[in-house]
């Protein structure tokens, strides 16, 4: 009944956007952070993922950085990603928003994705700001114009969000009929106050819904990839 709710909803809508998190990552085999088998349960985010680390504990935050590149090996979009990257195509969705750096929406074809957390895939100097290649931030090599170090182009803890990306996702959030939020806990500030900023229907889809869920106007509890088949087939049927 709920998923046939949100079908319909989809249908009405003129400006469909989802928000993702970490949860929509975990069946292409990347962890996410706060569950039991997440990044956080045995790491302090503040000694490897910091403004502060990356100034004064290089190597721990590189050897991170270089942990969180190599999981990617190998690794490609599930079913869930994909549907998302259909429904873009079909005119159902209109922008991602998403806190994960993995770029798995892209690399599953989606093309409207604004990157709120940045990604792990791309590399500049913390110094010059020049773009550099991810082998030499896994060789641990030094900014080849002016030595600086290198890091990725994710956001950490201490920095902003990148505007654009931030701008964008608050318009369209704003703006939306319909808001979809998919796999994240909501415990990171700023991006878990974007919901609030919804005016129209607001959907929660997650593997726990244990968690405060009033919000939202429909909550559906599952994995990402099961939940978006099941919609997915039902919106066929329409
Ligand atoms: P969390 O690890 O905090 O939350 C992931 C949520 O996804 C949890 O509620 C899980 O229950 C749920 N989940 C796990 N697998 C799922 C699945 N297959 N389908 C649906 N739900 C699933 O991750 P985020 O909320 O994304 O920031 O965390 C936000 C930010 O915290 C991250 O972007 C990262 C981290 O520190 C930075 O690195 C800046």
């Amino acid at each position: 009944m709920a998923i046939e709710t949100l079908v319909e909803w989809m249908k009405n809508s003129n400006s469909t956007v989802v928000l993702t998190g970490a949860g929509m990552s975990t069946e292409s085999g990347i962890p996410d952070f706060r569950s039991q088998s997440g990044w956080w349960q045995n790491i302090d985010p503040r000694s490897v993922a910091s403004v502060e680390s990356l100034q004064h504990h290089y190597e721990l935050f590189r050897e991170f950085y270089q942990m969180r590149i190599e999981a990617l090996t190998n690794i490609e979009p599930h079913i869930g990603h994909q549907i998302l990257a259909d429904w873009e195509k079909r005119g159902l969705v209109a922008l991602i928003a998403t806190q994960n750096v993995d770029q798995l929406h892209h690399k599953a074809g989606s093309e409207e994705v604004a990157e709120l957390h940045g990604n792990i895939v791309t590399i500049r100097c913390t110094s010059c700001v020049k773009p550099h290649t991810i082998e030499h931030f896994l060789n641990n090599s030094v900014c080849t114009y002016c030595t600086g170090k290198l890091r990725p182009n994710v956001v950490l803890f201490g920095e902003s969000l990148p505007q654009e990306a931030w701008n964008l996702s608050f318009n369209e959030i704003q703006n939306a009929d319909l808001v979809i939020v998919i796999g994240t806990s909501l415990e990171v500030y700023p991006v878990n106050q974007l919901p609030r900023m919804a005016r129209g229907k607001l959907v929660y889809i997650n593997l726990d819904v244990s968690g405060s869920t009033r919000q939202f106007d429909l909550v559906l509890e599952g994995s990402a990839g099961e939940v978006l088949t099941k919609i997915d087939q039902k919106l066929a049927l329409f």
